[in-house]
């Protein structure tokens, strides 16, 4: 196949070897760090691609799109695509994808991570270590919750969702409430799962995890009103996307104990933190890895390359994000 694509950054080889039985070259960004569009506008401007492997941090919009008219697909390495105008790409007629399903057992294990962090307090524990202030075993010292019958609230129910229901119910017993713009029915079969508004969850449970895509509906959707609404004793998870949480309301709800705690993976301002967010003792935070598992890699290696087969053999990607 004569065909030649920009990758912005390495990706693993399982998705390369693809590309390469097809005959599809490539040119692959060099730099470690996320490129900035201006970068990626520059490389784009020298050759004419005919289409590109990009990540959740390249904004694709009309500026990029500009830059390299012969590419009419874009194949995003990841399930979320907020990084792409899609109204830009609907309106040139440009193809793009996205990596569905690659990462639910990671990020739903990073999740439930997340709350046994939050529960039993591992991760205070061991800065505790560290920092040399242990004398011998307290029995008041660092005192945890279980996270055996706790409510679990789920905003969004799609496979990342579904997945922490399972690990959580089967697992330990949970009951589970969850949101989301329809019912799922693989959830509606699990005991002791129903589905609320998310305004019933904010108010009832003891830990609430974040699913949903960023979409202008669900930005900032924790705001200084819903988590005024939350439980005084609960803890939030966010392993979707940072904007849906208001970083800054955020810091002032576990500053002023609105909430008992948080973890993140992802940051309204990424890869920024809003300040006091890393001063707070009742945060755990971790850097977008939810899905940093080699075979969650693999996986989205492949799938983007099989999208980019796929269009220059048919005409149209696999997993289109225009649904
Ligand atoms: C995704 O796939 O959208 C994750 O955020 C990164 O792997």
């Amino acid at each position: 196949m004569n065909k030649h694509i920009y990758i912005t950054r390495k990706i693993p080889e399982s998705g390369l070897k693809l590309l390469k039985e097809k005959g599809i070259t490539f040119d692959i960004g060099k730099s470690k760090n996320p490129p900035t569009k201006k970068e990626i506008i520059k490389i784009l401007k020298k050759k004419p691609y005919d289409g590109v492997i990009s990540f959740l941090t390249d904004k694709l919009d009309k500026d990029v799109f500009d830059a390299c008219p012969t590419a009419r697909v874009f194949a995003n390495f990841a399930v979320g695509y907020d990084n792409i105008d899609v109204e830009e790409i609907q309106k040139r007629g440009i193809s793009a994808s996205n990596t569905p399903g690659t990462s639910a057992t990671a990020v739903a294990e990073h999740t439930v991570a997340f709350m046994l962090t939050l529960t039993t307090r591992i991760d205070e524990g061991d800065r505790f270590m560290r920092s040399g202030k242990y004398k011998g075993w307290d029995p008041n010292l660092l005192i945890g919750t279980d996270l055996k019958g706790k409510t679990i609230g789920l905003i969004g129910a799609g496979q990342i969702g579904t997945e922490v229901a399972k690990i959580l119910h089967y697992g330990f017993g949970s009951n589970i409430i969850y949101s989301d713009i329809c019912s799922c029915v693989e959830l509606d079969n699990i005991e002791n799962t129903t589905r609320k508004t998310t305004e019933e969850i904010l108010r009832e449970v003891d830990i609430i995890s974040l699913h949903v895509p960023l979409l202008p509906t669900t930005h900032h959707l924790i705001n200084k009103e819903s988590l005024s609404m939350m439980k005084k004793t609960a803890f939030l998870i966010n392993t979707s996307r940072g904007p849906v949480i208001d970083e800054k309301e955020l810091v002032e709800a576990l500053r002023n104990k609105i909430i008992r705690g948080a973890a993140l993976d992802v940051y309204e301002f990424e890869p920024k933190l809003t300040r006091g967010l890393n001063r707070l003792p009742n945060i755990v935070l971790t850097p977008h890895i939810a899905s940093a598992r080699q075979s969650a890699r693999d996986m989205m290696s492949e799938i983007a390359a099989k999208n980019i087969i796929s269009f220059f053999e048919t005409g149209k990607v696999i997993n289109s994000i225009i649904k």
